[in-house]
């Protein structure tokens, strides 16, 4: 599909702070159609300038009522139907149509959250071809409800309690569902979402992952001049690998990595992700060993935040040293750097209203170890900042970049520093964090379950504890393991392992890691712990 019919073809979606709104747009993207999220309040202008085709509002926290209630800017009724566009009201968005255009909404006498039934009051609605009087299962969560429809709409099905569930304004394009269609609560709610989109709006479908690949690849060839140099420090992440590799396919050697090895990594990490680097995706990367600098500047510090930020500043100083160095060999300066920000992050530093969230890069700020030197004034180039997680895998897959790559588990920034509580450097602590987190992980994958893992992974304890082995009678240390099952790692679950995988684990994380005596399995979900130990 032709970039400028992607645009065309654009689902906007204003988001008034429901916790699904990030569903609804990934739930259109799987439909193969491109789809943005912006702040419900965000100006008319700003709408117009992309010129959607559709556009959703989510649900929200509020009622229409409250003195704070988030709106759509004033024009906006005005500015749909003059353009035709279709609209499509969710939860809080139905109502907000429906009070904005006539209509009364009041607090419900049952509120509604849930699983309910819903059933269908107008044939050849909003829902297909269903009948009147077909039924089905969708998730309400809503206090209020809409009690008087503005003149020119109709109810199109009703909840079991009798209350409007969806309605619409053929005449207008303006359509709403007070349940969420983009829950899998919702069983039928995508093919609500098909119908609405295809048959209604006549949206066309074609938005792919080729697609995106070709736009950003001509985006970065139009950004960076033909004598322009851009450079990418590289995790060993998905993110970051995926960005540079895509930016080296468009400007070749003239981009210029860096991966630091901080004596802080997995075993064999270096030697693995450097392999890759190079192997597959033919990266040019400078491999920095940094041991000495960061274990030498972590000597006796305990507490977790001052550790968390001297490898902060200290992955900056070396990063900068790195771009001056460059600068020099090749008489010019970088004038670009590559981040491989995603979506995610792009509509968290603008969190909508009534989410009860400020600017949320302060609640990310100490994961991103790798933060910007402020002075280095490079111009930013982030081409995965409109792609979900799942997309930049999808992505990272058709430039090549191998699968078993591409599921890796996220590791922290800090990387081991965060599963040594206290002093990192004393005795071989480390030594013996990586060998027994290897033994694990190992494990993890012959035993086929590693991908339904968000992440897993070793934890040095701190603690000497009396054991025996072989008679002898030892005063060694303990390994906790860490494995959960997330969606975005922002709660979590402990995952649930055999006991004989557990039991042949433990035998042999004290047969073969020399210094430990006993293994330790960590039981606790976030809230209220967190993932890592620091
Ligand atoms: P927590 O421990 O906060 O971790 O539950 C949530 C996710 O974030 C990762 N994490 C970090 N990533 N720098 C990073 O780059 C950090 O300082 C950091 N701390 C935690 C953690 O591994 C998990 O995936």
């Amino acid at each position: 599909m032709d970039p400028q019919d992607v645009k065309t073809n654009l689902v906007l979606i204003l988001d008034f702070g429901s916790q699904y709104t990030h569903l609804i747009t990934r739930r259109i993207r799987a439909l193969n159609v491109f789809s943005l999220c912006i702040n419900g309040t965000s100006s008319l202008k700003s709408i117009v300038d992309l010129k959607p085709h559709v556009i959703i509002l989510s649900g929200g926290p509020h009622s229409v009522h409250a003195m704070d209630a988030p709106c759509f800017p004033s024009g906006f009724m005005e500015y749909v139907e003059s353009n035709k566009v279709h609209v499509l009201g969710i939860c809080y968005g139905l109502q907000l149509i429906v009070q904005k255009t006539g209509g009364e909404v009041s607090v419900g006498e049952k509120q509604e959250y849930g699983r309910m039934e819903i059933e269908v009051d107008k044939a050849s609605g909003l829902f297909g071809n269903r009948k009147v009087g077909d039924r089905q299962s969708v998730w309400m969560s809503h206090g209020d409800e809409a009690v008087k429809l503005p003149e020119g709409f109709e109810v199109v099905a009703r909840s079991k309690q009798g209350s409007v569930a969806a309605v619409e304004n053929r005449g207008k394009r303006l359509y709403g569902l007070q349940y969420h269609p983009e829950v899998t609560h919702s069983p039928e709610g995508m093919e609500t979402l098909r119908y609405f989109l295809f048959d209604i709006c006549g949206v066309t479908a074609g938005w792919k992952m080729e697609d995106v690949l070709e736009e950003e690849l001509k985006i970065i060839k139009e950004t960076v001049g033909p004598d322009d140099h851009v450079i990418c420090a590289l995790s060993g992440g998905v993110d970051s690998t995926v960005a540079a590799t895509l930016v080296h396919k468009a400007i070749g050697d003239r981009l210029h990595c860096a991966f630091v090895d901080n004596g802080l990594l997995r075993f064999k990490e270096r030697e693995r992700v450097m392999e890759t680097f190079e192997k597959d995706l033919h990266l040019p990367v400078t491999c920095i060993d940094a041991t000495e600098q960061f274990l030498s500047k972590l000597k006796g510090v305990t507490e977790p935040e001052k550790k968390r930020k001297i490898i902060g500043n200290e992955f900056i100083c070396i990063f900068d040293a790195f771009a001056h160095d460059l600068g020099k060999k090749l008489g010019r300066k970088p004038l670009y750097l590559v981040q491989g920000t995603l979506y995610p992050d792009v509509i968290e530093s603008c969190p909508p209203p009534g989410s009860g969230r400020t600017h949320s890069h302060t609640i990310k700020s100490h994961h991103n170890v790798g933060g910007l030197p402020k002075d280095m004034k490079l111009k930013l180039i982030e081409p995965l900042k409109l792609l979900f997680k799942d997309e930049v895998r999808e992505l990272g897959r058709i430039i090549g970049v191998p699968v078993s790559f591409l599921r890796r588990h996220p590791f922290p920034g800090p990387g081991l520093a965060v599963r040594v509580p206290g002093d990192v450097t004393e005795g071989n602590r480390l030594e013996i964090l990586r060998k027994a987190d290897e033994i694990f992980i190992q494990a993890i994958k012959d035993a086929g379950i590693y991908d339904s893992i968000w992440q897993a992974f070793a934890v040095f304890m701190p603690v000497l504890t009396v054991g025996v082995q072989g008679d002898q009678r030892t005063h060694s240390y303990a390994i906790a393991l860490r494995a959960v099952t997330s969606h975005d790692g922002m709660t979590a679950d402990w995952y649930y392992f055999d006991y004989k995988f557990l039991a042949d684990l433990s035998t042999r994380i004290c047969n073969e890691v020399q210094g430990v005596n006993r293994v330790l399995l960590d039981i606790t979900s976030k809230p209220p712990a967190t993932i890592e130990w620091e």
